[in-house]
């Protein structure tokens, strides 16, 4: 509670007491005081739809007084009637009807024109992956899942540089311009991205990641994060619909190859 606005709020009613005014400033001096307690008399904010809701009471029951006593209602009603219709106060008249517009419009052109506020909550940027994604008519169980080609790293070195190399190709044909020429998420297209890649120079990416959770990511792209990636919308494409799954599998291969790291195993993660 913030005492020393209830009581201030609570003097200046007290103090109208003795200035007699009339009916309708009453009115008006209960209802600006019942807001300023509400909005300013607690020292935890109380939010703008509680708010909304007291100030309907308060309005219903201010109206609900001064309609219950016909000479009440007289004292409200016979000064605004004669705002409106006497000649002696057509320019005021004219300057509340210009007003009323005027002030919506401001009101309108500030919410509009205010600044897009940050969602609080985080974005989760390796959020859990599905138990398995279909990629080309193809079931792959990403529990289980290895890098199909993995194996020749030990059975056949040659055939494992050729594919290192075709996904250096596919890494410098399509992925530079937002994952950085030397993968620091810094290509030349992030200035509009948000998020930003992350780092794969970082060494809580790559290294910490199975091949089967870069599968889905490069496969799935931003549309297969769920909603723990958001709330920001990612220029991740999905690249299923531009590449085969070997080519895939080989620019996975180049990934780790260029961070000179090895694929988190399977069983690392029970
Ligand atoms: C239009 C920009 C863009 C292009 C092109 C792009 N990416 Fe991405 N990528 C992103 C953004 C932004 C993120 C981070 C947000 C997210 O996780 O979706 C990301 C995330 C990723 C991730 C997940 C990383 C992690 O730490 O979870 C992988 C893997 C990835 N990209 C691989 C690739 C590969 C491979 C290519 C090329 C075939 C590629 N990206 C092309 C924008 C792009």
């Amino acid at each position: 509670m913030n005492v020393l606005v209830i009581l201030a709020v609570v003097a200046a009613l007290i103090g109208l007491r003795f200035v007699k005014p009339g009916m309708l400033v009453w009115l008006a001096a209960w209802w600006v005081g019942c807001y300023v307690a509400l909005r300013y008399g607690f020292s935890t904010p109380v939010p703008v739809s509680v708010i909304k809701l007291y100030m309907g009471i308060v309005t219903l029951s201010l109206t609900a007084y001064a309609l219950a006593d016909s000479e009440r209602w007289a004292q409200v009603r016979d000064p605004l009637t004669a705002f409106m219709t006497e000649r002696r106060y057509q320019a005021w008249l004219v300057v509340v009807a210009l007003l009323i517009p005027a002030l919506f419009a401001v009101r309108i052109y500030a919410q509009m024109t205010s600044d897009p506020q940050a969602p609080s909550f985080a974005r989760t940027v390796h959020p859990a992956p599905p138990d398995s994604i279909t990629v080309h008519d193809t079931e792959y169980p990403l529990g289980t899942q290895d890098n199909p080609y993995r194996h020749l790293e030990n059975d056949d070195p040659e055939a494992f540089a050729g594919r290192v190399v075709n996904g250096r190709q596919i890494y410098y044909e399509n992925c530079f311009y937002c994952h950085g020429d030397l993968m620091a998420g810094d290509g030349m297209f992030i200035h509009g991205l948000n998020p930003i890649p992350t780092s794969f120079q970082d060494p809580g990416t790559i290294p910490m990641l199975r091949e089967a959770f870069l599968f889905w990511r490069i496969a799935k792209g931003a549309p297969g994060l769920p909603e723990e990636g958001g709330p920001w919308q990612s220029a991740m494409p999905a690249w299923e619909q531009f590449l085969t799954e070997e080519e895939m599998w080989n620019v996975i291969l180049f990934l780790y190859e260029f961070t000179d790291s090895k694929p988190r195993a399977v069983e690392e993660l029970h």
